[in-house]
């Protein structure tokens, strides 16, 4: 056993002791005479400067046994019993380290192959001799050298997480040269190769494998080569298996396809709606207008001065059809809006000009209140009008449909504060009831038979991207509904 201390050179003489002289502690006297010992001889077993041990002997036939000679040549066999000591504890940290080596190699969780590649160091060799400077032009040129090159690399030893991952039933399998692999993927071995050829510790990139039962495998291909074992070619790799990983990131990739897919479906099914729900209001105005132009026609005598205004407010609802078009097309393809100066009373007057008819119809008396000074924004006029008129129809079909007896309809421009124009839309309808009130701004939300619900999202989007915002609640002064909206002034807008 290798002793902690040291010991010097002077104290190697041997501990000699007869047992007649011997003045010992108490304990050890007994020992003597228990065992009757009549010659002791303890040498100290001493290896480079360390005791590794204690040769202990003693007689009990003879007092004076250990003469100098023997002690002599006992203090040899200890010198020479000293180093067989020292190589048994050196051989069992070899073997203990070499245990741990197994079981890392065994039971890391990551495929290792452990590689010999004496024979492709001797073809790298050679080629350096013979002046090759660039491995890649030299394979290029002689793609054979390449092939035979395959059999120089020669798999040792294979964990068990390699087996499975390569489908191999037991080690054996797999070991010999590697050609079968290097076959399907030459690139790999080519690039390793190289790398080596260039004196580089370490290679590693993502590449896929062939396996012994048919698949194919995407791996984490990693070479790590000893600094001081070139000559012998040795060199573990590691293969860490990706084939889950790509796969799910494969199925990720697929999945967020078809999301934005789904989603360009649902942005041209809400564009669909748009269009239709603006639409209906200026087609449905161009049908009325239609069947008075006949009216006038057909009277026993033709109003022909009727029949051409009513012809031209046909004209003008088609064209503003046509702008609506244009408008939501542009939206959706996200066109900047044509923002020009517009005066908010003017373009309220407007719009409430193509609604005439359908309020006539229903009886519903529009009044306007335009405060002083409130003047300017800075807008898309087509967009603009586009939520007066959603916002009055609402008010409109609320009226009619709760047959209120009121019948009105207030619209009304201040000035919120020095920045901020403000106008809201009050009616004489129910009101809206207060568990809607958090969901009348989502698409398709709707209460009306055949309401499709896009109007005041449409609305919301387009006084959004004018910088305001569209608050709604019940403080209409006629009882009712009341939608407001505020708009940043033109000189409020940068
Ligand atoms: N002035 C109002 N008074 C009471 N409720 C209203 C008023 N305006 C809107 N609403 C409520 O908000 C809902 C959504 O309005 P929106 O304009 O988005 O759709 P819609 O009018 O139902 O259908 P459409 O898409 O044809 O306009 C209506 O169905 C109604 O319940
Ligand atoms: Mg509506």
């Amino acid at each position: 056993m290798r002793a902690p201390s040291a010991v010097s050179s002077s104290s190697f003489e041997a501990a000699r002791a007869e047992a007649s002289r011997a003045s010992k502690p108490k304990r050890r006297a007994d020992y003597v005479r228990r065992t009757r010992s009549r010659s002791v001889l303890c040498l100290p077993m001493v290896r480079q400067g360390e005791l590794v041990g204690v040769l202990y002997l003693e007689s009990n036939l003879a007092p004076c046994v250990f003469t100098s000679d023997r002690v002599a040549l006992l203090q040899l066999l200890a010198s020479q019993a000293a180093i067989s000591l020292d190589n048994a504890a050196l051989y069992t940290d070899l073997q203990r380290s070499e245990h741990r080596y197994r079981q890392l190699f065994s039971e890391t969780p990551v495929g290792l192959w452990q590689t010999e590649a004496q024979t492709l160091v001797a073809m790298l060799t050679s080629l350096r001799q013979h002046g090759v400077q660039d491995l890649s032009q030299y394979i290029d040129d002689h793609p054979e050298w390449l092939t035979s090159a395959y059999e120089g690399l020669v798999l040792e030893d294979a964990n068990h997480y390699a087996m499975q991952m390569f489908g191999a039933r037991d080690g054996r399998e797999l070991l010999g040269p590697l050609s079968w692999v290097w076959r399907a993927n030459p690139g790999t071995f080519r690039r390793a190769v190289t790398s080596r050829y260039n004196g580089e510790e370490l290679f590693q990139e993502t590449t896929k494998l062939p396996t012994l039962d048919g698949r194919v495998i995407d791996v984490l291909f990693t070479v790590a080569r000893p600094r001081k074992n070139d000559d012998q070619g040795m060199a573990v790799i590691s293969l860490v298996d990706l084939t889950e990983r790509i796969r799910a990131q494969d199925m990720l990739q697929r999945v967020q396809a078809d999301f934005a897919h789904a989603a360009r479906i649902s942005m041209l099914g809400e564009l669909a709606a748009s269009i239709a729900h603006e639409l209906k209001q200026p087609l449905a105005a161009i049908n009325m207008s239609g069947q008075a132009v006949l009216r006038w026609l057909n009277r026993p005598v033709p109003n022909l001065d009727e029949a051409r205004a009513t012809g031209e407010r046909i004209m003008v609802d088609a064209e503003r059809a046509v702008n609506i078009i244009q408008r939501i097309h542009g939206m959706a393809a996200r066109d900047t809006p044509q923002h020009t100066l517009v005066s908010l009373a003017d373009l309220i007057d407007e719009a409430l000009g193509f609604l005439d008819h359908e309020l006539q119809l229903h009886s519903v008396a529009v009044t306007r209140a335009y405060a002083a000074g409130a003047q300017h924004v800075l807008a898309d006029r087509v967009q603009l009008q586009q939520v007066i008129v959603n916002l009055t129809v609402n008010a409109m079909q609320a009226i009619t449909q709760a047959q209120s007896a009121r019948r009105e309809i207030t619209i009304r421009v201040d000035m919120q504060d020095a920045a901020t124009l403000c106008c809201a839309v009050e009616d004489s309808g129910p009101g809206i009831a207060p568990e809607h009130l958090d969901s009348l701004f989502e698409s398709f939300f709707t209460t009306r038979e055949s309401g499709m619900g896009m109007g005041l999202p449409i609305c919301r989007s387009i006084i959004e991207a004018h910088g305001g915002r569209i608050p709604a609640d019940n403080k209409s002064v006629h009882g009712g509904a009341r939608f407001g909206l505020t708009l940043p002034m033109a000189s409020g807008i940068r």
